[in-house]
């Protein structure tokens, strides 16, 4: 059994042959019992495991790392809940980036990408105490050694950084809860400003006209940032205009 170097991530993993999904795993934790912060629940085999916008995340059974961690974030506001997905973001790309080089994208919110092909997906669930975050659930389905896909827009870190063998599930998870520690403790000490230029450092379509679509128009921009609550923004004919997670898609060139 491998340990990672961290203080709290990744010190407790829990493994589980098969479930539902192991962000209902890790919130069952939550609900019924007051579970150290950096835990990880872990399955090879994810029966339905859940994107964002109500999406399916499918991954083949023990080819992949499909795993959760608990935080508790309570020093974030509600509102302040997108710099958890950057530092999330970041402490994932921190990993990947050795292997696979610059073509590593984060495509907003959090979606890991290499070119026009999706790699990983996070999916953050949080409960509230107050105005401030309890607990948060970062679900993180990367795909590692599959290298066949029922989509064309899907890859995996084998097909994009091939090694004779296969890559070794548990020395991955472990690198991922070192980075990701070191992020989260960067945001926990307040280092905002770091996380959000590393952030958009490596944001996919960053500064590049792109054509999107929301609320059924079509139009192309330029994205030019992030506000404080994680809108994205672009630029559209020399105006800047906001957009939350629901209300905008990218469209292929
Ligand atoms: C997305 O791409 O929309 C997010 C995908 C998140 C998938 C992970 S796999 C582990 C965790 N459990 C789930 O049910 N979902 C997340």
């Amino acid at each position: 059994k491998i340990y990672p170097k961290t203080l709290f991530i990744g010190q407790i993993i829990q493994y589980l042959p098969s479930c539902q999904s192991t962000n209902d795993e890790a919130a069952t934790l939550i609900a019924q019992s007051t579970p150290n912060e950096g835990l990880v629940v872990i399955t090879d085999h994810q029966t339905a495991g859940r994107g964002q916008r109500g999406n399916q995340w499918e991954a083949k059974p023990s080819e992949n790392l499909t795993f959760s961690l608990i935080l508790s974030p309570s020093f974030l506001m509600a509102t302040d809940q997108f710099w958890l997905n950057m530092a999330i973001s970041l402490g994932i790309y921190d990993t990947l980036q050795p292997l696979i080089g610059h073509s590593l994208r984060i495509k907003w919110p959090n979606d890991v990408y290499v070119d026009d092909q999706k790699l990983g997906g996070i999916l953050i669930e949080n409960t509230l105490h107050g105005y401030n975050i309890a607990w948060s659930v970062v679900g993180i389905g990367l795909n590692v050694n599959q290298t066949e896909f029922g989509y064309a827009t899907a890859t995996s870190l084998q097909c994009q950084a091939p090694i004779p063998n296969a890559y070794d599930l548990p020395g991955l998870l472990s690198r991922l809860c070192e980075t990701l520690e070191q992020r989260y403790l960067q945001l926990r000490s307040g280092q905002r400003n770091t996380l959000k230029t590393n952030y958009l450092q490596i944001l996919y379509r960053y500064q590049e006209e792109h054509s999107f679509e929301s609320e059924g128009h079509y139009f192309r921009g330029t994205i030019c940032g992030i506000d404080s609550t994680g809108r994205l923004a672009i630029s559209v004919d020399g105006k800047v205009r906001y957009f939350g997670f629901k209300e905008i898609s990218f469209l292929f060139d």
